[in-house]
């Protein structure tokens, strides 16, 4: 038996770990998005596989048994093709899913259905803290009216894309106390989050509440892909 682990989260690295100690073989997969993520305890590949043809590919080549996708819950194309494919090669698949946060009490959260909306929302001259990531910085170009810190992984390969921001440097885990200390730091008014669910990354969420701060929180996208992709023994 081998095991294909689909990687990218905090829970793809315990589930990695506990392949290795128990001797269950097992090779996991990042996308390659992260230029240095954390190490797995098993043996890694990196790199997308080449479309849907290259994976039916990969998972013959290498005689994967059995998938398991602990991607991160808004990796949604990934999470949709290994479902597909799994069903269609007849492999079982466990889909990692984590459920999403709640406000607690004294939370102000707002829910989008687009990361653009949250332009109507935001006060001018207001400083918001983007942990959305990279890839969907494009959607808040509408955001001319803020102070914008979009916090990454990685060294950005060129600047900030407009004159209202810059970029923040930071490899998680991050402490509620980090958190808190960073926001007051920084002077930040509002926290644009995706709604990934877990506990690792909630921190940010409790030291915006212990800030004072709301949250603008993107969980449309969870949904839906929850109603698309959850595992195959739910249909
Ligand atoms: N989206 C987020 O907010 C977010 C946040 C934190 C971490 N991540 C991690 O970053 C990766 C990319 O995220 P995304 O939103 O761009 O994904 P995506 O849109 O679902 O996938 C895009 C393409 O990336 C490749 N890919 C994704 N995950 C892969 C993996 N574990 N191993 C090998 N190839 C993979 C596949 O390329 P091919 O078609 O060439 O196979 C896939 O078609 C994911 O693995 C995810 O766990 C994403």
């Amino acid at each position: 038996m081998t095991v294909l682990i689909l990687a990218g989260t905090g829970e793809a690295r315990q589930i990695a770990q506990y392949c290795a100690t128990r001797g269950i073989r097992a090779i996991g997969s990042f996308a390659g998005a992260t230029r240095q993520p954390a190490k797995l305890s098993i043996c890694t590949r990196h790199g997308g596989f080449g479309g849907a043809d290259g994976f039916r590919e990969y998972l013959k080549a290498h005689q994967i048994t059995a998938i398991v996708d602990a991607t991160h819950p808004f990796a949604s194309n990934i999470t949709r093709r290994s479902f597909e494919v799994a069903q269609e090669m007849g492999l079982p698949l466990l889909r990692f899913e984590r459920p999403e946060w709640v406000p607690m009490a004294g939370d102000h959260w707002l829910t989008l259905t687009d990361e653009t909306e949250a332009a109507d929302h935001i006060k001018a001259g207001a400083v918001v803290f983007l942990a959305t990531g990279r890839q969907s910085l494009s959607k808040f170009a509408n955001l001319s009216h803020a102070r914008l810190i979009c916090r990454q992984i990685d060294q950005p390969d060129g600047e900030f894309p407009w004159s209202n921001g810059q970029y923040l440097i930071g490899r998680p885990p991050f402490s509620i106390t980090d958190e808190e200390d960073l926001f007051r730091r920084l002077g930040v008014d509002v926290l644009v989050v995706k709604n990934a669910g877990g506990t690792a990354s909630r921190t940010k969420l409790d030291a915006a509440t212990n800030a004072g701060n709301f949250c603008v929180n993107d969980c449309q996208t969870v949904t839906q892909w929850g109603a698309k992709c959850s595992n195959p023994a739910r249909g």
